[in-house]
């Protein structure tokens, strides 16, 4: 069974579709099966790398969990070894209608997700505006990462708009509904001169106690550099072009899934002899 990670965060443009893309590169690189999904109807993320063979179908099937579903119709291959893509099909935001009218609908590509063999990581893009889309996302992680860019209005909307959609269904576990990820807030575009630190502090402060812990700031950060704009350009995983990018990426790996942590230390010492 694959591990699942929501990129997510109810802030527009703050670096979720380049986190995902990275992320699953980073991964893949070190050998892992990893498949993306792109739950944002603007499908960013869908066209972030090349596919070498796409899937006739796309994301639809999996959140309407369709009876007699084959998922291979649906998952796309990169030309990046080991990464695969479940496509967005949804440019007029179906799935939002859909999943707005009932709860339920909103746990099904959870279910459709833990069904699925064949890959260690499932890191999902999602939209970002507090839809039942994206409660979709949220609920069917295991590991949720929000990217905060670093300023003092991205960590109120952090913890106005991102922190109670989280903490909203979680009420949910109260009626026997399986758990929701714990939440990690990576700073992101960090720009030197800011004084990052004060950041951490205010939403360390604001996230601890109420949260009982199941929310973190990470220690990983990932600044602000040109490299990751032109990855995107270049269609490549960020970490092949840039080495420091290449090591934030591991960082950021390492920390979220220490379970891992030998193969990608293996993996530094690797470049540095
Ligand atoms: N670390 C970075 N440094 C500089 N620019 C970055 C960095 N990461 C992403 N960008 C750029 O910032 C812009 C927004 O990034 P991205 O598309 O990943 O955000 P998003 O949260 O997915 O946006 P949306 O809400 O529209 O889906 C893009 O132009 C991207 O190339
Ligand atoms: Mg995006």
């Amino acid at each position: 069974m694959a591990l699942i990670t929501t990129v997510f965060s109810t802030k527009g443009g703050c670096g979720k579709t380049t986190t995902t893309a990275n992320l699953g590169g980073i991964l893949a690189s070190l050998g892992y099966r990893v498949l993306l999904i792109d739950a944002d109807p603007q499908p960013t993320l869908s066209s972030f790398f090349p596919i070498k063979h796409p899937a006739s179908r796309g994301i639809t099937p999996l959140v309407r969990s369709e009876s007699g579903l084959d998922i291979s119709n649906c998952i796309s291959e990169t030309t990046i070894p080991g990464l695969s893509i479940i496509r967005s099909d949804d440019p007029n935001g179906d799935l939002i209608t859909y999943t707005q009218q009932t709860v339920v609908a909103r746990y099904r590509l959870k279910t459709t997700l833990k069904q699925l063999s064949g890959f260690q990581f499932i890191i999902i893009d999602s939209q970002g505006a507090n839809t039942t889309l994206l409660q979709t996302a949220v609920i069917a992680a295991d590991i949720l990462l929000s990217p905060i860019s670093s300023d003092m209005v991205s960590s109120r909307e952090f913890i106005r708009g991102t922190l109670p959609l989280v903490n909203e269904l979680r009420e949910m576990e109260a009626y026997g509904t399986p758990p929701i990820g714990n939440l990690y807030g990576l700073l992101y575009k960090m720009d030197r001169t800011r004084d990052s630190q004060s950041i951490v502090r205010e939403l360390t402060d604001e996230t601890f106690f109420p949260s009982e812990a199941r929310v973190r700031i990470m220690e990983t950060i990932v600044p602000s550099r040109v490299a990751y704009r032109m990855s995107a350009t270049q269609q490549r995983p960020v970490h092949e072009i840039d080495a420091d990018a290449r090591s934030i990426m591991l960082d950021l790996a390492k920390e979220l899934y220490p379970a891992i942590a030998s193969r990608i230390e293996s993996a530094c010492q690797g470049v540095e002899t």
